[in-house]
């Protein structure tokens, strides 16, 4: 929808050089503050979602938390974090991500998802694609099936989409960079 892409557009803030020289960190504060903002912003996805089966919502570690909670409990189903390593008291499965910046291994308590239910990957924000991938393989260890994937952001120019489309051609997102 345009204009909530427009809104969203106007309220997210771009910080240069964070966390690194040379990356323009998209800073969704501004958004957590605007209470109608969060709302049109859950409202959005759950339009766009009409007639994908989900049985649970995956977010990822931390900005993936915030929707992401929000977006399962409005659609009254399990959500689940993916957290990074270290963190999660249960028995788990890991996988190594490839990150815009760094490195790092993700996990997902085993017991997350039972084997053959639809999940939704959410993170805020999509980059290169290399964190909802390591997602993606946790999914899979556990037999979950992707059934999406929505993002506040995308950076279209970084092309993660192509790499997403082979696992679902459900990929949604609200404000895309090109
Ligand atoms: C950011 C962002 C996504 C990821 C996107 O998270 O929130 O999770 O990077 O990058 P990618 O598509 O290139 O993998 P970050 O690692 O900064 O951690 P945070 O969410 O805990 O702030
Ligand atoms: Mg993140």
């Amino acid at each position: 929808d345009f204009m909530i892409s427009k809104e969203l557009d106007f309220a997210i803030r771009d910080i240069a050089d964070f966390p690194k020289p040379g990356i323009i960190f998209k800073d969704i504060t501004p958004i957590l503050k605007d209470a109608k903002l969060c709302t049109a912003v859950i409202d959005e996805f759950v339009k766009q979602l009409e007639g994908i089966e989900i049985d649970v919502v995956a977010g990822i570690e931390s900005r993936g938390f915030l929707f992401g909670l929000m977006l399962a409990n409005r659609l009254q189903i399990p959500f689940v974090p993916i957290r990074k390593k270290g963190k999660l008291p249960f028995t788990t499965v890991e996988e190594p991500c490839e990150l815009e910046y760094g490195s790092a291994i993700l996990e997902l308590h085993e017991d997350a998802i039972i084997p053959g239910q639809r999940v939704l990957i959410h993170d805020d924000l999509l980059a290169t694609g290399g964190t909802v991938s390591a997602a993606t393989r946790l999914v899979q260890k556990l037999d979950g099936v992707v059934a999406g994937y929505a993002f506040v952001i995308s950076l279209d120019f970084l092309n993660a989409n192509d790499k997403l489309k082979q696992v679902s051609q459900n990929i949604i997102s609200l404000v895309s960079y090109k």
